[in-house]
């Protein structure tokens, strides 16, 4: 377990980075994609001043070298604590790929890793939160793989998204029980593509849980949109939510240990809804920049705050880069 002192006065913040999807030519200067990627990510730093960040995943495509050095590179020149789980496109190529990036991001001064047995995937760790003092929250970070076999589906297709499998579920259920023989009460678990439940909070929360790009968000603080108990939520569902297909058992065991009270996941880059469901803050991180597809109006990141107690607010942060769009800057 790793662990981060913090006695600050102010809340520990930690800014969650979404599926920038950057290949290495969008890195250049003059490329409209990385531009844009830099101008969100410089405005969410200087508006937070975070002091983790993180990043669920979907980075670049597996085997992008270049680019995935830019990230380090990049990320370790802001000179904050900086780390990431993968997501599928990290992983599309089995692991070698993702193992050779590992070592190359963990000779960097500022990334935050620890590895795991490979074969319950690639990034798998803890890090340890300590507020003054105190065992504040336990980030759980959990890699969800690339697409798995499946049961052939109406397409003829045989692959599913990926989960978490039982070894990692019993890999969780052990780092919570650490977290609680050190105090900790309170967790936040980040993958990159959801676990089922995020189909089962939907369902409960959405008025209309079918995605709708009609529905503004502007249009979601208002709790016409939601279910009543769930007139809190907030956020888009501009698209289906691509958890695999079935329960994986991965909700159960978090409602029995009672140990993370948010999960925060990408994958879906045009949904960024945030519904508390049966004492679990569901969380869609908001994407970073333009990198696959997007939309302009939910470009930026996810800031969640944590106190002595535990996570004491998400908020998303969203950053206008119209005027790169415009070709003004
Ligand atoms: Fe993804």
């Amino acid at each position: 377990m790793i662990k981060i002192k913090n006695n600050s006065s102010r809340d520990f913040l930690i800014l969650n980075l979404s599926d920038p999807q950057l290949k290495a030519e969008e890195w250049d200067f003059d490329n409209k994609t990385g531009k844009i990627f830099k101008k969100t990510v410089e405005t969410l730093i200087q508006r937070v001043s975070p002091d983790l960040i993180t990043l669920s995943g979907d980075l670049s495509y597996a085997g992008d070298f270049e680019s995935y050095k830019n990230f380090a590179d990049y990320f370790d020149s802001f000179e904050i604590p900086w780390t990431c789980c993968f997501g599928n496109h990290d992983n599309q190529d089995g692991d070698k790929p993702v193992q050779i990036v590992i070592d190359e991001y963990m000779e960097h001064k500022y990334f935050v890793f620890e590895k795991c047995d490979s074969s319950l995937g690639n990034s798998n760790f803890v890090i340890l939160i300590e507020k003054n003092g105190k065992s504040a929250e336990g980030v759980i970070l959990m890699d969800t793989h690339d697409r798995v076999p499946y049961k052939a589906d109406d397409c003829g297709k045989n692959l599913a998204w990926g989960k978490l499998t039982k070894e990692q579920l019993s890999w969780y259920n052990d780092r919570v029980c650490e977290l609680k023989e050190v105090g900790c009460d309170d967790s936040l678990l980040i993958t990159h593509i959801p676990i089922n439940a995020y189909l089962l909070a939907a369902r409960a929360a959405f008025k209309n849980p079918t995605p709708d790009k009609s529905v503004k968000l502007s249009d979601t603080y208002s709790p016409d949109l939601w279910n009543s108990g769930y007139e809190n939520s907030y956020g888009v569902l501009h698209e289906p939510i691509s958890a695999y297909p079935e329960d994986e058992g991965a909700f159960d065991l978090i409602c029995r240990l009672g140990s993370t009270k948010n999960i925060i996941c990408g994958h879906n880059h045009i949904n960024n809804w945030v519904v508390n469901y049966k004492g679990v803050r569901f969380i869609f991180g908001t994407k970073t920049g333009n990198g696959s597809y997007w939309e302009p109006e939910i470009n930026g990141g996810t800031v969640i705050a944590v106190n002595e107690n535990g996570v004491s607010s998400v908020k998303h942060e969203y950053v206008d880069v119209s005027s790169i769009l415009e070709n003004k800057e």
